[in-house]
């Protein structure tokens, strides 16, 4: 018998990479639903639509994910980032459902220099970090059966970094790129891959799911035109300099790395290297 999948923020990045890997014959039914039809925000639609398709498993990839934009509207935000889970966790216990919940590093201060683990301290330091740890908190609080699995530096089929840079190289010579930010460079798929490993069990709690190996942003920048053979260079600046240019950007972590621990110890996944998972998203 196939799980019945049921994927808000469907037209997203995450989404479309869990349809890419579920539209054959996988052992999951993949049913899909963004905004407008579905609008998380909305706690009695979102109610009956769960009552109605019956979910094995709900995967919440639905967010306000522009970290600049959540700076400017932090209480649209929390609408979507909090009470958008709060509402999920309150629909999915209606029909015994598990949860898996989509989060992020941002909900760590982001300084150090040590990967974090699943139970370190959290401390956002952005509103876009505030409201989906306070989604954390909701699904933690209501739902059942939740799994919440932090991500970070996502790219797949949407608006993302590595397409960001692609595109500037193609009218630029050179590219100031931020050198002191360190995170984890994290395909879609193989987030997707790994999520699908969790969806059956029972192996509740907090996962981070990011590639392995940790990078800058023009390190990363670097790797995307050595792996496209493009020839514009890439200037490594600070992320004061970058602020100067970029007054009301939201402050980033300079280290986000996470440690995948449960990954690890409840289901022996190992993610692939961030440069394998580039190669394959840009070359296949
Ligand atoms: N992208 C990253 O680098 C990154 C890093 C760390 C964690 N994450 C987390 O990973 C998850 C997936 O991210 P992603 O990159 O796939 O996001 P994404 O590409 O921005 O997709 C999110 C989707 O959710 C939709 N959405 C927004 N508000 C909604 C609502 N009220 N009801 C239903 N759907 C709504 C969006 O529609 P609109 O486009 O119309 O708003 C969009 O289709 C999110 O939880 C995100 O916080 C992402």
């Amino acid at each position: 018998m196939s799980l019945k999948l049921m994927v808000t923020g469907c037209n997203g990045q995450l989404g479309r990479a869990l349809y890419e890997l579920t539209k054959d014959d996988t052992g999951f039914e993949y049913v899909g639903s963004d905004v407008p039809e579905l609008d998380i925000t909305d706690c009695e639609a979102l109610v009956s639509y769960v009552k109605e398709l019956k979910p094995d498993v709900i995967i919440n990839c639905a967010a306000a994910t522009n970290v600049d934009g959540c700076e400017k509207d932090e209480d649209l935000a929390f609408k979507i980032n909090a009470l958008g889970p709060r509402n999920l966790a309150v629909a999915a216990n209606e029909v015994d459902a598990k949860l898996i919940h989509i989060s992020t590093d941002y909900v760590f201060p982001g300084d150090g220099n040590v990967p974090r683990t699943e139970n370190d301290p959290v401390g956002p330091k952005s509103a876009y970090g505030r409201t989906k740890l306070a989604g954390e908190e909701f699904v933690k609080l209501f739902a059942k059966k939740w799994f919440i699995v932090r991500t970070a530096w996502l790219y797949g089929e949407g608006k993302n970094f590595v397409r960001t840079m692609l595109k500037l190289s193609e009218t630029k010579d050179s590219i100031s790129v931020v050198d002191d930010q360190l995170g984890n460079p994290t395909s879609a798929l193989e987030l997707g891959r790994a999520i699908l490993k969790l969806a059956p069990t029972q192996l509740y709690g907090i996962y981070h799911g990011t590639c392995e190996g940790v990078c800058s942003w023009a390190d990363l920048t670097e790797e995307i035109f050595k792996m496209k053979g493009i020839a514009t260079k890439v200037v490594r600046i600070s992320s004061e300099e970058y602020k100067k240019n970029y007054p009301d950007s939201a402050d980033r972590p300079s280290y986000s790395a996470l440690e995948k621990r449960m990954f690890k110890l409840n289901l022996d996944h190992r993610f692939k290297d961030w440069k394998d998972a580039l190669k394959e998203y840009l070359l296949g």
